[in-house]
């Protein structure tokens, strides 16, 4: 048995493809690494501009750790900061939502425009030299595309990745011009579900059909389950589902969806539309936020069903992904052997993160295996001999504590 297994698995001619090995849906350094190598760097998806109707109006999110917010400025311009006080660190934005005219920091009390400039310092008047200029919110980029989605790009000064180039107008093509998005649907609701699981192994979820037959008995219930196809773009950015109704079931039913990574997926219906976020939360927690969109002419019973469909299909996937977790804890699985083309989606999605891990990490270690935070502004001009003391003196205590884990000492 043994020869058996050991020549098979070494046989050239063969090398079916097999998911990422377990230790990247638990390693600690593999989710900090693809915060600076994905979640600083590439465009993510967020939410639709119909959600900013007026002057002051706001959302915040966080994503991978990095917390930041969108506001709509009084010349009705979309602007985007992360959500730190420029002081002390405090979050400005407090709740997930709102509307306000002037951004307030509850901590001591600084307060920045809409466009993201310190408006007051209370007591720093007297202070002299304050350059109150130099202390405006720290800016996140924002891309409204012609659909009306709203991404960001955390990446401080001009972004490595330009969104033109990496999603191949997306937002021209069939799937998304065929609907109007601003102009017939209207936000309804938004729920959220929280998930013991790795970011990856959701999106890998999300991303095939071929659990649909044992898992899913509405999908497949509608679907033509053998036809179903996930189909990467050319550059490798998103993902289009490819569904087709059963001939049976009714015809009105008409899907669209589409995941963009990292993070987003829209799904279209004649009755609703929704944006789907499935953010990482540590190592082994995840969150998926729903922004959920009717259309006009959907009625109410129509629109109670369809909610309810999507409902049921992701509690359904919950505990597929809680399932699998748990196992990829346990430290027994390494990894298994995929369908090249019933899982092409989860396949593609795992090529493409350890392309962008291992490429960051390799700048990296091009700079002495110093890490490069994407996210965190460039302060060249404002680092002092003292801020520099300071940070490596920091530095180098870290890496002699490291040295000293049991674990790692050689
Ligand atoms: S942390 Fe915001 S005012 Fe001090
Ligand atoms: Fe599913």
């Amino acid at each position: 048995m043994w020869r058996l297994f050991s020549r098979a698995s070494n046989s050239p001619e063969k090398n079916p493809p097999r998911g990422l090995p377990a230790s990247w849906y638990r390693s600690e350094a593999i989710y900090q690494l693809e915060r600076r190598a994905i979640f600083s760097k590439r465009w993510i998806l967020l939410t639709h501009f119909s959600r900013f109707s007026k002057s002051g109006d706001y959302l915040s999110f966080t994503v991978a750790n990095f917390s930041f917010f969108l506001i709509r400025d009084r010349d009705g311009n979309l602007n985007g900061f992360h959500n730190i006080c420029r002081h002390r660190a405090f979050p400005v934005v407090q709740s997930r939502s709102g509307s306000t005219s002037i951004l307030s920091c509850k901590y001591h009390g600084w307060s920045y425009g809409l466009t993201g400039n310190l408006a007051k310092a209370p007591r720093f008047e007297t202070v002299p030299d304050f350059d109150k200029p130099q202390h405006g919110l720290l800016p996140v980029h924002v891309h409204v595309d012609k659909a009306g989605f709203v991404w960001v790009n955390l990446e401080a000064g001009e972004p490595e990745v330009n969104w033109e180039d990496e999603h191949d107008k997306i937002d021209e093509k069939p799937r998304m011009t065929d609907f109007d998005f601003a102009g017939e649907f209207t936000f309804d609701h938004y729920w959220e579900m929280d998930l013991d699981a790795n970011w990856k192994g959701v999106i890998e979820n999300y991303n095939e059909c071929y659990h649909c037959a044992t898992s899913h008995p509405l999908i497949a219930g509608v679907s033509d389950l053998p036809k179903y196809r996930v189909e990467p773009n050319q550059s490798g950015s998103y993902m289009e589902h490819h569904i087709f109704n059963k001939e049976t079931s009714d015809a009105q039913f008409r899907r669209a969806i589409t995941y963009f990574l990292p993070t987003t997926s829209i799904t279209v219906t004649d009755k609703f539309f929704y944006i789907q976020r499935m953010i990482p939360v540590s190592a082994t927690k995840s969150k998926i936020e729903n922004e959920v969109f009717r259309h006009k002419d959907a009625t109410d019973e129509e629109f109670a069903a369809i909610n309810a469909f999507y409902r049921q299909v992701l509690d359904e996937d919950k505990e597929l992904c809680v399932g699998a977790q748990e196992n990829l804890n346990g430290g027994v699985f390494v990894n298994g052997e995929l369908h090249p083309s019933k899982e092409k989606g989860p396949l593609h999605f795992q090529e493409r993160v350890k392309q962008m891990l291992m490429n960051h990490r390799k700048k990296e270690e091009q700079q002495g295996g110093q890490e490069i935070w994407p996210a965190r502004p460039k302060f060249s001009e404002t680092m002092t001999d003292k801020l520099q003391e300071e940070e490596n003196f920091c530095s180098q205590l870290e890496a002699a504590s490291c040295m000293s884990k049991p674990e790692l000492a050689w």
